[in-house]
């Protein structure tokens, strides 16, 4: 990653760091471009310019960003509702619609932001496609019992699968499952209908597939930060 994009996804965070206010539930995402919004919330925190803001991290390795950050946590089963939900993404298109999971976090993610009243999503421009799957593989939680019949059936719907390895061996999600990283030559013509067929199969956790979900993406260029909206 190049210092620019660092400073871009920096100034995302910052943009949704003013939608939080005191007292808030948080639902904290996963990520570089969070890991910077985790540090200005617990500075914001730190100098009291925010109060009794409580967060529900989506991965382990946000939870220990948001321990060092001195960010109060509590788990979903605590509170079960949520105020807002700010996290990254992978792709996000004109449409609100999401890719996400490269970090591995996706289905933490994916029912913290459903358990939220308002999912803003922070990202620098190079984020941004006209498609869904142009840019990034789409990745698939999966049980790991059985995962290449997974991996064959979105082979024949035209995907290059990829089992997720970290250090020689499968990396396994923070649930422990298996990660199929599935690229899409031509990107993906119908993610809803593929997104619909997944969520039939037994043995399919969660995709990376976002849709409908987002309510704002920043997204930071050289020139600022622009706000796209969802019309509810
Ligand atoms: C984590 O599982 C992902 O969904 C991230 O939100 C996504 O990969 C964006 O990460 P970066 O902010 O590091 O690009």
């Amino acid at each position: 990653m190049t210092e620019d994009t660092d400073r871009l996804k920096r100034d995302a965070a910052r943009a949704a760091l003013e939608e939080v206010r005191d007292g808030m539930v948080l639902g904290l995402g996963t990520g570089s471009t969070v890991a910077h919004f985790l540090e200005l919330l617990g500075a914001a925190l730190a100098d009291g310019d925010l109060t009794e803001v409580k967060g529900v991290p989506s991965s382990v390795r946000t939870g220990r960003e948001s321990r060092a950050a001195g960010i109060p946590l509590v788990t979903l089963d605590d509170v079960q509702t949520l105020d807002l939900t700010v996290d990254g993404a992978d792709e996000v298109s004109p449409e609100l619609d999401l890719i996400k999971g490269m970090g591995g976090a996706l289905l933490r993610e994916k029912m913290v932001a459903q358990a939220s009243r308002r999912f803003v999503v922070i990202a620098d421009e190079g984020k941004a496609v006209e498609r869904l799957g142009l840019r990034s593989p789409l990745p698939v939680e999966v049980v790991d019992w059985g995962w290449q019949v997974h991996a064959r059936w979105l082979e024949a719907r035209g995907a290059d699968v990829r089992l997720r390895q970290k250090e020689d061996l499968p990396f396994r999600s923070d649930n422990g499952n298996f990660i199929l990283d599935c690229v899409f030559p031509d990107g993906l013509p119908d993610p809803t209908g593929l997104a619909e067929d997944l969520r039939h199969r037994a043995g399919v956790v969660v995709t990376g597939l976002f849709l409908g979900m987002a309510d704002r993406a920043l997204l930071a260029g050289p020139d600022g930060v622009r706000s796209l909206e969802r019309d509810r």
